[in-house]
């Protein structure tokens, strides 16, 4: 714990100093896809029981864990707004610090909001876990894109919850992650995302950042970061190795997450 509460405190600092931060199962989905008149995408209904059993819980209106992710949302949208960016990563040093939980969870809180909606694309091409962990399956995704075999609006996939809904760029694994971030595919592929979403807040989940260059090669392609630090797997050692790489990304937050601290929550932030 004495490791975590340093890690915040440097990471605070850091961002202080830092220009544009702020101070401070693969079960199937209700239905197969479809396509209706309405919506040039597929579409999908997502259920909530399956979305909490992967602890996603930010898309309903109540529940304290919810809440968390509430706040999340208005602090990323204020300085997003404030700088019109409208890409987001959502990264951590290492596996398993919550980055996918997290980025869904945002996805979710931010389209619950009138007048705002979000795409989500699944870049952790090594671990995918956005589609597995929405309950998104028998689709294509990113990776059908980058090797040219679909088109971005077929591979996209809207996925709603009660009155609200998500576009989702689900993942694919490559064992090529780095060379993709890097490459010249990728980028084009970022500026139709750009062109074609132009109205949408993009979140992308990337991989994590300390297990090689994938996530360096792509940062500046992005306009800002949040950084998930996992209780239990992220070192103050890994949080300066990151902060290194993200000289140049504004990092919106140091998110902390499996904090067991607080009561009656599962999601602690500073
Ligand atoms: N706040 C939390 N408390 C307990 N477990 C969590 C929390 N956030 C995520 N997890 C669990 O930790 C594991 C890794 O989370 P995930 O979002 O997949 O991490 P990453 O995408 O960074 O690899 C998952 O099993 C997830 O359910
Ligand atoms: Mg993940």
């Amino acid at each position: 714990m004495d490791s975590i509460k340093q890690a915040v405190e440097l990471a605070r600092a850091a961002e202080v100093h830092r220009p544009g931060a702020l101070s401070g199962s693969a079960l199937a989905a209700e239905g197969p896809l479809q396509r209706s008149a309405e919506s040039p995408f597929n579409e999908v209904r997502l259920r909530a029981d399956h979305l909490e059993a992967n602890r996603i819980v930010a898309h309903g209106t109540s529940g304290q864990n919810g809440r968390y992710y509430d706040m999340l949302r208005t602090q990323v949208l204020q300085e997003m707004d404030k700088k019109s960016w409208q890409f987001l990563a959502v990264t951590s040093p290492t596996a398993g610090c919550g980055k996918t939980v997290t980025a869904c969870n945002l996805a979710l809180s931010i389209s619950r909001l009138p007048e705002r909606s979000v795409l989500l694309v699944d870049l952790d091409l090594r671990r995918p876990a956005v589609g597995n962990y929405l309950g998104i399956s028998g689709t294509g995704g990113v990776l059908d894109v980058l090797e040219g075999r679909a088109p971005l609006s077929s591979s996209v996939v809207q996925a709603s919850v009660g009155p609200n809904n998500i576009l989702v760029l689900p993942g694919g694994v490559s064992s090529n992650s780095s060379e993709w971030m890097a490459s010249q595919t990728m980028g084009a592929m970022l500026q139709t995302i750009k062109r074609d979403f132009r109205s949408r807040i993009v979140i992308f989940d990337l991989p994590p950042m300390l297990l090689g260059d994938d996530v360096i090669s792509i940062l500046p392609r992005i306009d800002a970061a949040l950084l998930v630090a996992g209780i239990g797997n992220t070192t103050v050692a890994d949080i300066k190795e990151c902060q290194r790489h993200l000289q140049r990304t504004p990092v919106i937050r140091v998110v902390v997450n499996k904090s067991t601290e607080t009561v009656g929550s599962y999601y602690g932030y500073y």
